[in-house]
């Protein structure tokens, strides 16, 4: 049976990806000698933002980075391991939030770096958990891989859920209700098509793209999926392939103290798989603190110019501004020259002096302090 009979996925397929950079001039920094040697790498939960509220007085902040006429002066992205939704709508978001103008390009998260694991899943069904968007986000990066022709379905978990009976025993005693991303149009014969396509087709691969909102459900139907080779209820099989988008076990919010990330998420799954299966859990995951992700940040967002001018821009020095010692400093230190760090005290570090284990190149209060010691050095301004 031929995945085309899900759709989801293919709801943006054939939608063209304009390029993130049309939209902005570069005029203003076009001859070599204008153009910053430096760019800047903000973290978000804990430096930008606490929820959905801005913190350090990073719109401030974030001003000085662009002219009068709001034309970007320095390069900057963020570069976060949050994610759920789409890099398009999180610049969207960003930018309501902060005040300025944000392009997707500038938005690096969690699971950016699964738009280039799309093309291993040609024609395969694949389920995305976590918060917010997550089939949506898999289905854009899908977009990637059309001109090669290729196919891949993607299932939200609360959609793959819906189609197996009984499959959550506490379901019953859950006061809320789900939304499944089931288009709204879809007939019944449709959906008839696609439960009997789920249980009769084995999931290739789960990716977790946000925070899981339901663990109980989550853990069960995923130790179902990695147990049996991708078809609860049936004999085992090999274990599909797992990804996260991120490993962080606490992060900044609202809330005074640190919240319980993917990481927390990632060991409750992984302890309880070890115990119910005789194979240990595999997965994978390209987030903070790997190098990887600062090295591609550097080259594929930072370095936007690129696309209109033909140099290779060589960036003297690459800040990241973080709160997580363990993950912003610790990568950027991993990532070497020409990375620079500095540590906020408005998340996850609250310490008087710098972190003892991974010490940053220099530690703030806030994200203006960082920004001001930053434009001082470079600018003189
Ligand atoms: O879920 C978000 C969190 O794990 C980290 O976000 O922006 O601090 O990298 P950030
Ligand atoms: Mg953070």
């Amino acid at each position: 049976m031929k995945h085309r009979l899900f759709t989801i996925a293919s709801r943006s397929r054939g939608r063209k990806q304009s390029s993130p950079l049309a939209s902005r001039s570069f005029s203003r920094l076009s001859s070599q000698s204008d153009r910053p040697s430096f760019g800047i790498a903000f973290d978000i939960d804990g430096v930008v933002l606490l929820g959905h509220i801005p913190v350090g007085g990073s719109p401030r902040a974030l001003r000085r980075l662009y002219d009068d006429s709001g034309e970007l002066k320095i390069p900057f992205v963020f570069l976060t391991n949050g994610g759920g939704f789409s890099e398009s709508k999180r610049a969207q978001d960003l930018g309501q939030l902060l005040g300025v103008d944000i392009l997707p390009s500038q938005v690096i998260l969690g699971h950016t770096p699964f738009k280039q694991l799309v093309n291993r899943f040609e024609d395969k069904l694949v389920v995305a958990v976590g918060k917010g968007e997550p089939a949506a986000v898999m289905s854009e990066y899908d977009i990637w891989t059309t001109s090669l022709g290729l196919q891949i379905n993607v299932l939200s978990i609360d959609e793959y859920t819906s189609y197996f009976d009984a499959i959550d025993p506490l379901a019953t005693y859950k006061r809320w209700t789900t939304k499944t991303d089931i288009d709204q149009n879809i007939t019944s014969n449709e959906t008839a098509k696609r439960k009997i396509a789920v249980q009769t087709e084995r999931v290739q691969a789960a990716f977790v793209v946000g925070d899981s909102v339901d663990w109980s459900r989550d853990i069960q139907v995923l130790c179902d999926i990695l147990r049996t080779g991708g078809l609860p209820g049936k004999e085992t099989g090999n274990q599909p392939h797992l990804f996260f988008a991120n490993d962080d076990l606490e992060y900044q919010a609202t809330f005074p103290a640190e919240r319980l990330g993917m990481g927390a998420f990632r060991i409750a799954l992984e302890a309880i798989y070890n115990r119910i299966h005789p194979i240990p859990l595999a997965y994978t995951s390209y987030r903070k603190p790997n190098p990887f992700v600062y090295g591609n940040a550097e080259t594929v967002n930072l370095d936007v110019e690129n696309t209109t001018n033909s140099g290779i821009r060589c960036f003297k020095t690459l800040y990241m501004i973080g709160d997580n010692p363990k993950i912003d400093i610790r990568g950027a230190q991993q990532a070497g020259d020409p990375w620079f760090s500095i540590l906020t005290r408005t998340g996850v570090f609250k310490g008087k002096d710098n972190h003892s284990e991974f010490p940053a190149d220099l530690v703030v209060d806030t994200v203006e302090d960082a920004v001001d010691f930053i434009l001082r050095k470079e600018c003189g301004s």
